[in-house]
């Protein structure tokens, strides 16, 4: 098979449903995970409904995408969930342990199997998506914030394990883009926000793909370990 495989995890919806859209209509074969079944249907696209959090699962899917396609060449860690906005006491140890399941333990999961098939060939791009909260550090959101802290220092200290294998690994850190994610976000305070950045309003989805789009390029074997703020963050 000629066309790269490409894998974006969140894929039923948002950005994620996006991704999937856009590069099933280029030269890619497109594999989407998400919790639940998705209405996209093209000959470009398969779709899994996986957990991401549950790691023997996601062992298992990647076995069966060893045995069918036997390779893997881009990951756009996409999948998240963000917990409404509440000061940190208010947030039960099980929502605190949900949310650190999806956005980090789920990634990390993706990211492990992931390079297990890249570097049979030797070749990888990696794209984990994190936020501008990392750099607002907004009221309310200890948790999702922190989960976005810890896979950006994840990524960068990975880029410089699997370099050698020819695997690149980056993130990029949106600003808000309208989806049922940025709509749990009071949306008073999220124009405050925005303020902050030097684009002070919403940014588009086709941002997010244009950039993916560099890093995934071949010749864009030397750009790891970078964090991407898109809005002038
Ligand atoms: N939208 C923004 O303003 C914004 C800004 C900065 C960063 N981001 C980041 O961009 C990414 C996408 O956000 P979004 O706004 O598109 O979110 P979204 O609309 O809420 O979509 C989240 C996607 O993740 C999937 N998902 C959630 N938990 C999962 C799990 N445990 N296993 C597998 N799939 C799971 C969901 O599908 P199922 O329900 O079927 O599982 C859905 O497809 C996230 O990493 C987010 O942090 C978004």
């Amino acid at each position: 098979m000629d066309k790269k495989i490409i894998l974006i995890t969140g894929s039923r919806k948002g950005i994620g449903r996006y991704l999937v859209e856009y590069y099933s209509g280029k030269e890619y074969k497109v594999l989407g995970f998400s919790r639940q079944e998705s209405d996209y249907k093209s000959e470009n696209y398969s779709h899994f409904c996986i957990d991401i959090g549950d790691d023997k699962l996601v062992k298992h899917i990647f076995s069966e995408i060893r045995k069918k396609y036997g390779r893997i060449d881009i990951i756009i860690n996409n999948a998240a969930i963000n917990p409404s906005i509440s000061p940190f006491i208010l947030i039960p140890a099980d929502t605190i342990k949900r949310v650190y399941t999806t956005n980090v333990f789920g990634l990390m999961n993706s990211c492990r199997e992931g390079i297990k098939l890249m570097i049979k060939n030797n070749y990888g791009r990696i794209v984990n998506l994190s936020s501008m909260a990392v750099k607002h550090e907004i009221y309310g959101e200890t948790i999702y914030t922190s989960t976005k802290a810890a896979i950006t220092s994840f990524t960068r200290v990975l880029a410089k394990e699997v370099i050698k294998n020819g695997i690149t690994c980056n993130v990029i850190a949106p600003s808000a883009i309208p989806t049922d994610l940025s709509l749990t976000v009071d949306q008073n305070a999220l124009n405050e926000v925005l303020k902050r950045n030097a684009i002070n309003h919403l940014g588009r989805m086709e941002d997010v793909s244009n950039t993916i789009d560099w890093l995934i390029k071949d010749e864009s074997n030397a750009i790891t370990g970078q964090v991407i703020y898109l809005g002038g963050v």
